[in-house]
């Protein structure tokens, strides 16, 4: 076993297309942002102590053995153990995240993944990819009730992922023909994505060939836009991304801030935009020009976002 202390990161992301038809078993894509970023730093304490979280941000401290059963971090690092089949070792976990909570940009699955890391390599033994996002995945399931699996995915891989949920075989990695350059824009508001995907499911249930209909769409421009991204036609993906932010309106999932950021960023000259995961709140995204980077940031601040990030997806 190790004694150094170990320190692991996590990026945040966002979902390009396709949310709430991929917890359907349409496609989605995602990227990672590494602009926002959860971290755990593992560093040996004294024989006998045990495992203790520091949950730097939130200023709580509890040792493993004392967490609630349903904490969410307590849960990463149990997950970690049990895999690994290690006794919980001698050791303070502090984590810590510049991620937004509930903004969509995957702060729980940023978080879990860096603790699920640091521990396995505090261990001496680092867990793959496809690992870290399954344990990710048990946790998600006590923020989300039923994740599509698509956040653990994409943090875990820190690659842009094609992701069906239905398929076994683990995400498609994405190979981005011409990077482009998205400006990524918080409403401030929470987006409280159980809630929502229950929404869907109310409707769902109401109306099923209506909202499979719009599932189907969705899913069609989730297909058509991973071509595009794979050939580099960045331009075309501007139309899919005003698309789809049309149909998760018809979905009822938008609001009248994520509204206005979208036309904001649209009349500042973005190919295209639409809100990003669960919706109501949280952030929007553009896909802009490099050189309207700047204006698209300034105009989207004036609108009222939070904050506004930028990022290259390459
Ligand atoms: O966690 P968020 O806010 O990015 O939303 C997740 C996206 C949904 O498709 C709405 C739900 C899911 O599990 O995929």
């Amino acid at each position: 076993m190790s004694h150094a202390p170990v320190e692991s990161t996590a990026p945040g992301k966002v979902i390009l297309f396709g949310e709430h038809a991929v917890v359907y078993g349409e496609p989605a894509i995602a990227v990672p942002v590494s602009q926002v970023e959860a971290g755990a730093t593992v560093e040996p304490a004294p024989s006998g102590s045990g495992l203790t979280l520091v949950a730097a941000d939130l200023e709580q401290r509890f040792t493993l053995a004392e967490a609630p059963p349903r904490d969410p971090l307590a849960l990463a690092a149990r997950l970690t153990l049990d895999r690994l089949s290690a006794p919980a070792p001698d050791a303070t976990i502090v984590i810590r995240s510049s991620i937004p909570i509930a903004s969509g940009l995957g702060s729980g699955a940023a978080v879990s993944t860096a603790i699920v890391r640091a521990l396995a390599e505090f261990i001496g033994r680092p867990l793959s990819p496809a690992q870290v996002s399954e344990l990710v995945f048990e946790v998600e399931k006590i923020h989300h009730g039923t994740p599509s699996g698509i956040d653990n995915t994409v943090i875990a891989y820190e690659r842009p992922v094609y992701f069906i949920c239905t398929e076994a075989s683990g995400p498609h990695l994405v190979s981005v023909g011409a990077p482009f350059t998205l400006v990524i824009a918080d409403t401030g508001l929470p987006s409280p994505t159980k809630r929502l995907v229950s929404r869907v499911r109310a409707g769902w249930k109401r109306d099923r060939a209506r909202y499979e209909a719009l599932f189907e769409d969705i899913g069609e421009i989730a297909r058509e836009a991973y071509r595009k991204i794979e050939t580099g036609d960045v331009e075309g993906l501007g139309p899919l991304m005003d698309k789809n932010h049309a149909l998760l309106i018809q979905l009822g999932v938008s609001s009248p801030t994520l509204d206005r950021l979208v036309d904001a960023a649209r009349e500042a000259g973005a190919l295209g935009a639409k809100l990003s995961g669960a919706g109501q709140g949280g952030n929007m995204l553009a896909l802009v020009d490099v050189e309207d980077a700047q204006n698209a940031t300034e105009v989207l601040k004036e609108a009222g976002a939070a904050h506004v990030i930028r990022t290259t997806v390459a």
